[in-house]
Order: C-alpha cells, then structure tokens, then sequence
C-alpha cells in the first residue's frame, strides 16, 4: 500500500466507517451490529460474499457468527481450525490477509469450496481484535467483475473490524451483565420470601402470646375442679369417663400453652462461644430410649473438631429436640434416624434424616407456619420455633422430603470468624 493514499479515506468511506460507529454505540444486540456490518462491507467493496468468524478459545477454533452471500446458508456450522486456511492463518497471527489470486497463496485451503460449491478468487481477511487479543475474524469474498480489492477496501475493512470487535465484546459484556442482574434478582426474591417469612411468624407469635396468656388461668381452674370432681365420684361412677376425657384435654391445652409460652422465649436469642457437640449428643440421649421403644435405630456421625460457635445453647437444644421428635413421630413402626454434623467451607452443617412417612410436596412449604399440624395432639409449633431459633443464629434451614421414604432436615449454622468474611474481603 503506498503512503499517499493511506492518508485520504475518501468521504464515502469515512461517512461509513462514522454511521457504523455510531451504529455500534448505540446497539447492544450483537447480531444487528454484525448483520450491517457485513452488509456494508460486502457493498462498499463490491464483493460477492462475507462472514464474521468468531474464536472459540477453548476448542482453538473459529466458527462462523453470520455469514452473507449466494452460499451463506452452507457455511453455516462451519468450524475452522487455529491456523488452518486464510481465516484460521489471521486468527493465529493476528495479521490481515489480503489475497488477489487465492490460488497463489499457500494458507489458502480449498476444502470449504469443496464443501460449499463456492468459487473463491479473491480475499481480504481481517483479524478482530480485543484488548490485544484475537477474537475472530472478518472477511469478504471476490470483488466483483473480477477486480481486485483495493487499498481503500482494505482500509475500510481495517475500520469495520475494529468496531466490530468492541461491539463484540460489548455484547459479551451485556450478556454477563444480563445474566448476573438475574442471579441477583432470584437472590433478591429468596431473600424477601425469608423476610416476609420471619415478619408473619413474629406478628402471629404477637397474637399467640396474648391468647395463651388468656387460656392459661382458665385451664389451670378447669383442672384443678375435674381434679376435684373426680375425688368426690366414687371408683365404678360413669361420670369419671367423663371427667378423664376433660382432664385428658385440659392436659392437652396445658401442653399447648406450654409450647406457645416456649415458642415466645425463643423469639430472641443471647449469643455465646459454645460448643455444638454436647448439645447434639444431650439431645440424643434424651430421646434414646423412645427410639428404642418405636424399633428406630440412631446413627450419628459428628465430627468432634468443630470449633466452639456463637449459639444459644438451650435453644439450639430446643431446635434438635423438635427436629428429632418430629423424626421419631414419623417412624413409628421403626426405622432409621440420622445425625450429621459437619463443618462446609465457613459453616456447620447439621444433618437430620429419618425414614419415615415424610411430607407432601404441597405442605412443605407450610411446616414452618404456626399451628400447622397433621397430628391429632400436635401443636404445630415445633418447626415454627426451630425456624426461629435457626434465624436467631443467622443460619439456615432446609427440609426436603420424599412421601413414604423420609425427610432431611438439613440447618446450616455459621461459624464465628467467617459471620463478616464478605466485608472483609469484597473482592471474593
Ligand atoms: N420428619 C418429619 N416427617 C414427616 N412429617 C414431618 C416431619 N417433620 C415435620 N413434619 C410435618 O410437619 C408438621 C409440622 O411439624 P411441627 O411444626 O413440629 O408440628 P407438630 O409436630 O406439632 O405437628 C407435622 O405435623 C408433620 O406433618
Ligand atoms: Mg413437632
């Protein structure tokens, strides 16, 4: 090329380069971009056919983005090697090819034509580079009438793929952009649901704790006369049936109000360096014997170098002792209970399974809501306050379940040195 005419871009030219430009600026979809970029190209240069070849790093090759011309429809899916023909020869150098005669250059490789039924006589092959790598590759085919391409074409040409490659990566970047901004929208989502969830327990935990208060004084008097009136009927009266059905119901709401009353002292939690294990192990004890008694078998596998977490240990008690009895509930022809405890990256995971009745796919949503209960004396408090008491220590709960197979209650709890790790290191 000679020095003279690289200084004049003629005005035709330069007035594409510029609408193009500003084409590129204001469109974010990629196949637009690409579309009137060939489209341009093929027309300014007077060519027969053009493509845009994007590099597929990781498989070293380059496969056709968009393709113009008589046979564009036969080329499509058409992968190239790094270094094979004149486009995997620009992909390779990073340097622009321009071919006169193809049949006079080496890097030419006739096997697309052969594939296609295209003549190829002439090339003008530009590299598409971003941030000093190659990212494909842009081409156009046989100038028209059989005349070669000139200098101006291939200046024009150079122009173009410069602004395709930054619309390129632009595209790529709107991509990920577009994909991370939906990440954190279901993250957003799942975060509100959490929310929403705790506010309608701590409102109804509210109204609970006036009702119990209310039921309370009159269960105790309701008692303490059927107490009486059992005492003044004689041994084989008829009306001591019904006097044991009132006791055995007063006994029930005493029960209920007795969890409501613990349901309201765990709607906060006072924090200390404790240790995970003995809690495990205390509430295993307690509820050996009636595994026993129901043919269930407990497995545990607990990891003894947990270090000491921040928790409520009673609470925490609280929490396992529902989860546990739950478990046993679900078993009662016998079965197997399993107790995990293990630490994952910054938390401790604590694992409950059993291989019980398990729970409708429908209600599992709900176990966590007050008074949801499928049992005939259940309170339906027990996960409502294990949700809370796992909340109350910034953890997690998840349970999963299988009709007729079983459920895993799976809570995650964090461990102290890790509770702030994202501030501490953002870039992570
Ligand atoms: N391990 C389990 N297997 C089967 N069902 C379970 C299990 N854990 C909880 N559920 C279901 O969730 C409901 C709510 O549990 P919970 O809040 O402890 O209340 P309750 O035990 O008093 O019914 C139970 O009634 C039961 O239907
Ligand atoms: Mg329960």
């Amino acid at each position: 090329m000679n020095k003279e005419s690289s200084q004049h871009i003629p005005q035709r030219e330069l007035d594409a380069i510029l609408r193009f430009g500003t084409l590129v600026n204001s469109s974010l979809h990629i196949e637009d971009v690409l579309e009137h970029a060939i489209k341009w190209a093929q027309e300014f240069m007077d060519a027969e056919a053009s493509s845009v070849y994007e590099l597929d790093r990781p498989k070293n090759e380059l496969f056709i983005r968009l393709a113009r011309g008589e046979k564009k429809d036969s080329v499509r899916g058409i992968r190239i090697k790094v270094g094979e023909g004149i486009a995997g020869w620009v992909a390779q150098t990073s340097r622009a090819v321009v071919s006169q005669d193809v049949s006079k250059d080496k890097r030419f490789s006739p096997k697309y034509d052969e594939k296609t039924g295209f003549k190829t006589r002439s090339v003008m092959c530009v590299p598409l580079i971003s941030k000093d790598e190659p990212i494909g590759v842009l081409q156009v085919i046989n100038k028209k009438g059989g005349k070669p391409f000139t200098n101006s074409d291939f200046k024009l040409l150079t122009g173009m793929a410069q602004q395709v490659a930054i619309a390129m990566e632009n595209a790529k970047l709107y991509q990920r952009l577009k994909e991370d901004y939906a990440l954190t929208t279901r993250e957003l989502k799942m975060t509100q649901e959490k929310l929403i969830r705790s506010e309608r327990l701590t409102a109804m935990g509210h109204l609970v704790q006036g009702v119990a208060h209310e039921i309370r004084n009159p269960i105790m008097t309701i008692g303490g006369f059927v107490d009486r009136l059992k005492k003044e009927l004689g041994p084989g009266d008829k009306l001591r049936e019904y006097a044991d059905v009132i006791m055995e119901e007063t006994n029930r709401l005493e029960k209920l109000v007795e969890q409501v009353s613990e349901f309201m002292n765990v709607q906060s939690a006072s924090l200390s360096s404790d240790l995970l294990t003995p809690v495990a192990q205390k509430v295993i004890n307690k509820f050996a014997p009636l595994a026993k008694k129901q043919g269930v078998q407990i497995v545990t596998w607990v990891d003894e170098n947990i270090p000491p977490l921040e928790m409520d240990a009673p609470q925490l008690t609280i929490a396992l002792s529902h989860v546990m009895e739950n478990a046993l509930e679900s078993m009662p022809d016998g079965g197997t209970l399993s107790l995990e405890i293990h630490p994952s990256n910054h938390d401790v995971l604590i694992t409950i399974s059993d291989t019980g009745f398990g729970i409708r796919a429908d209600q599992l949503d709900a176990v966590y809501d007050p008074f949801v209960t499928s049992k005939p004396r259940g309170a339906g408090l027990g996960l409502t306050m294990v949700h809370r008491i796992v909340m109350n220590h910034r953890g997690e709960i998840k349970i999963s379940s299988q009709l007729d197979k079983g459920t895993i209650v799976v809570i995650r709890l964090p461990m102290p040195n890790h509770q702030h790790e994202g501030s501490l290191h953002p870039g992570e």
